[in-house]
């Protein structure tokens, strides 16, 4: 039995996630794609990350944003092709940045063969065990099977017409309709995956992002139950879970350098993560203690604390500010009350002050110990997009919350590269015509990667330095952290290699500690003071380390 886990790339990385469709457009039909990310590879290898993270970029209907998937074996037509997909690994890998996907296996879509196949083989058949179909209750089964929930609301249950037009079963999605469960507790079902797996590793992927990692395998019998309520649950935690990641493990083990699992994973309970993350099972999980925290000195401190604790220090877990599923950073952070990057609020936001602490939680982020994430746009300081068009919304949320809430689509919007007007560069050079598919700020202009390049005050050129500097530097990465008391509202730790992070967030400026240099700052710091909502980076002499 391994304990511990051979060192590996993974332990220090910082990865970047791509939201494809957003990213670039390679050939100018609105939708970014392959071909655009290959023509902007240069950029990321400027940027200085260690590993990109593509959210899923395979043939799917869309019904939530590509995490329907149907086919988990090739790429969406509307995003490239598989030959396509093989020279962007081959390339990436050129350029020093590994390369994870999305691996999708809760659910899948209603376009799956395999869904098709269960539909047209009516009750009974034995296409139908590898979802989760049952008959309803009432007496003509007009009621779902139980009472779980949707995580995008409403019933997790939708109703079949049978092939001889009656209405017949029903089958479970805990998210959308379009997305139904996979049935993990059938040999097929895991055979197919362990292909998938060994599919894309095959082809130089270096390992995946596991979508709600927690979900495979369901309570026997679907008790009724609050499904999402915290604490244990029918949906997740379930024994064949462990199974499952247990055998892939084994596989992503099997290649000459160990491929990497890291689970969308949000565990609470030390014990509970440790069964998941561990040399069995995966290799971390992204932590989401900075997506609800205020940007308060002792808020955040316990956060990181409490991350630690259940984590352990074999936990390697990006520490994330953002993804494609909650309010961006500048937008959360500029608002005085709702900081929880989850809850959709309708507070107005200070674009500066959220830009400033954003700026300065960047530097807490990758100065933190393990792995760190980036999401596409937050190195420009990208706000959220809070008045796209009711038209233009496609997360599956906005209907069926019967449109009360917009849902997430407000931080996917294509990103800006160059130039004073939408599409800020996103399509191809002679492109200004074509629409992104979801519509920019005209705003932006000041904030594309053009405008923001070789200014020594942008975002972009901050995050440039951060990474530069923690890739050189020996105390940042994987280690330990000793927390500071620089007095209230301020949050300072000090890393090995006489490192230290010193983040203001006290409401009036403060002095430095002493220090032998100044690395990076996250803001103006004027006569060795540091400004209100601004991190600086500090260097100490080394004292002899035990
Ligand atoms: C988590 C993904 O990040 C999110 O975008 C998706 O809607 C759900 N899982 C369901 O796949």
């Amino acid at each position: 039995m391994i304990d511990q886990r051979p060192a590996s790339w993974w332990d220090s990385a910082v990865v970047y996630q791509i939201y494809p469709r957003s990213f670039a457009d390679g050939n100018g039909d609105g939708i970014g794609d392959l071909a655009g990310f290959r023509a902007r590879l240069p950029y990321l290898a400027e940027l200085g990350v260690d590993a990109v993270w593509f959210t899923p970029w395979y043939p799917s209907p869309l019904a939530d944003g590509g995490y329907d998937v149907a086919d988990y074996r090739d790429v969406d037509p509307r995003i490239g092709t598989l030959a396509e997909a093989e020279a962007l690994v081959a390339e990436a890998h050129r350029v020093g940045l590994r390369v994870l996907l999305d691996l999708v296996p809760n659910h899948t879509s209603i376009d799956h063969p395999a869904f098709r196949a269960a539909l047209a083989g009516g009750p009974g058949a034995p296409e139908r065990e590898l979802f989760h179909f049952r008959p309803g209750r009432g007496a003509s089964g007009e009621l779902p099977p139980n009472n779980w929930r949707s995580c995008f609301q409403g019933s997790a249950w939708t109703r079949v017409t049978e092939p001889d037009g009656t209405p017949g079963e029903w089958y479970l999605h805990l998210f959308d309709s379009g997305q139904p469960d996979w049935n993990w507790e059938h040999p097929a079902v895991r055979a197919d995956f362990e292909e998938t797996l060994r599919f894309w590793f095959d082809r130089g992927v270096d390992g995946f992002r596991i979508d709600v990692a927690d979900l495979l395998g369901k309570a026997d019998g679907l008790p009724d139950a609050d499904a999402w309520a915290p604490g244990p649950k029918p949906i997740a935690d379930q024994p064949t879970v462990f199974e499952v990641h247990r055998a892939w493990r084994r596989i992503a083990d099997s290649y000459p350098e160990p491929k990497v699992l890291v689970g969308e994973l949000w565990k609470d309970d030390p014990e509970l993560f440790r069964r998941y993350v561990n040399p069995h099972g995966l290799d971390g999980g992204f932590c989401f203690a900075l997506f609800t925290t205020a940007p308060d000195a002792s808020a955040l401190r316990a956060a990181v604390d409490r991350t630690r604790h259940v984590q352990g220090p074999d936990g390697h877990s990006p520490w994330v500010m953002g993804n494609h599923d909650v309010t961006r950073p500048v937008t959360r952070l500029g608002r005085r009350v709702h900081f929880d990057a989850w809850n959709r609020t309708e507070e107005p936001s200070d674009v500066e002050t959220g830009t400033r602490r954003a700026r300065a939680l960047a530097l807490l982020t990758l100065a933190l110990p393990g792995n760190a994430g980036i999401y596409q746009g937050e190195e420009l300081g990208l706000p959220e997009v809070t008045d796209l068009p009711e038209h233009t919304l496609q997360d599956p949320v906005w209907e069926r919350s019967g449109h009360t809430d917009r849902g997430r689509d407000g931080c996917r919007v294509p990103l800006p590269w160059e130039g004073d007007a939408p599409p800020f560069g996103f399509g191809p050079a002679d492109d200004t015509a074509t629409e992104p598919w979801l519509p920019q700020p005209p705003a932006w202009k000041q904030l594309t990667v053009a405008a923001q390049d070789g200014d020594p005050d942008s975002t972009l050129t901050l995050y440039r330095a951060a990474l530069r500097l923690r890739r050189a530097h020996p105390g940042l990465g994987a280690g330990e952290l000793e927390w500071l008391d620089l007095g209230t509202g301020v949050l300072a730790f000090r890393r090995s290699s006489g490192f230290s992070c010193v983040v203001n967030l006290s409401g009036e400026p403060v002095e430095l500690p002493s220090h032998e240099s100044l690395l990076l700052t996250s803001g103006p710091v004027a006569a060795g003071r540091l400004p209100v909502d601004t991190a600086a980076w500090l260097q100490s002499p080394v004292v002899e380390e035990r």
